[in-house]
């Protein structure tokens, strides 16, 4: 990327300059490589910014049974079991499943928390203005949304934009452990707090889950959080520390 394109994305982002604070980037590479690779099962600080307390993965409760539900399942198959989906009451509600949309062969996954009103009617995700701000977020980290796979916890719309029921994550859950399967991931972006508390099975906040190295359920796929676009649309001065999570993810998955 050229630095007129980085500077058009990280205006998106309401960033004007391109800033590595703490560490330089040759000490946090080798940091992060370390730690990665010496934690295969564990969550691990980061040494971007003073580090949130540690999570021990025992306060992640393992995934419930029936996680393995899709298993085997091939793509087609698999987009044809969403569609036909009536495991909870959403069905009754949506217009239509958003299965997820990308590269197959995608090293990134995204994951948000589950459909809006206008991912609803097109049947994909992150479409609307949070989605914008998504797409400005990949590319400032020299992704384009064409290059990574991008899905939900939920595959339909909850009425009223409410927060997913545990029930209604634990029923769906499968089909995106299967397109974890299929797609075998070199990173997994949690945005926001509900994908990032569905997905680590913890009820901690972001601010506490952010800057670290997760690993998601059996596949133990790298796992990073950040803030979800609708979040920073409402609260752009945390933009800076969601690029500074980007840049985190990028090293985490450089590093895998
Ligand atoms: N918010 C999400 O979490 N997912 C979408 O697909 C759209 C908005």
């Amino acid at each position: 990327m050229n630095t007129a394109q980085r500077h058009e994305y990280l205006a998106a982002l309401g960033l004007e300059t391109w800033v590595i604070r703490g560490k330089p980037a040759s000490t946090l590479s080798s940091t992060i490589a370390s730690t990665v690779a010496s934690t295969m099962t564990s969550t691990v600080a980061s040494t971007m910014e003073p580090p949130p307390a540690s999570i021990s993965p025992s306060t992640m409760t393992p995934l419930p049974p029936g996680a393995a539900r899709e298993a085997g399942v091939d793509w087609p198959e698999l987009r044809a079991r969403v569609a036909a989906c009536t495991r909870c009451a959403l069905s009754a509600t949506r217009t239509q499943t958003v299965f997820g949309v990308g590269n197959q062969q995608a090293e990134w996954l995204i994951v948000g928390e589950a459909p809006g009103a206008e991912e609803d009617r097109q049947g994909e995700p992150f479409v609307g203005r949070a989605g914008q701000l998504l797409n400005s977020m990949l590319r400032a980290i020299g992704l384009p949304r064409e290059q990574v796979f991008i899905a939900n916890v939920l595959k339909c719309r909850p009425p009223g934009n409410r927060d997913p029921a545990s029930g209604e994550a634990a029923e769906c859950l499968p089909y995106l452990e299967q397109q974890i399967a299929l797609l075998k991931p070199k990173i997994m972006l949690a945005v926001g707090r509900i994908a990032a508390q569905n997905l680590l099975r913890t009820d901690m906040t972001l601010g506490r889950l952010r800057q670290q190295v997760h690993r998601f359920g059996g596949s133990q796929v790298p796992l990073v959080v950040t803030y979800h676009p609708a979040y920073l649309l409402r609260t752009p001065g945390d933009k800076r520390k969601a690029w500074e999570d980007l840049k985190f993810a990028r090293e985490v998955c450089a590093n895998v």
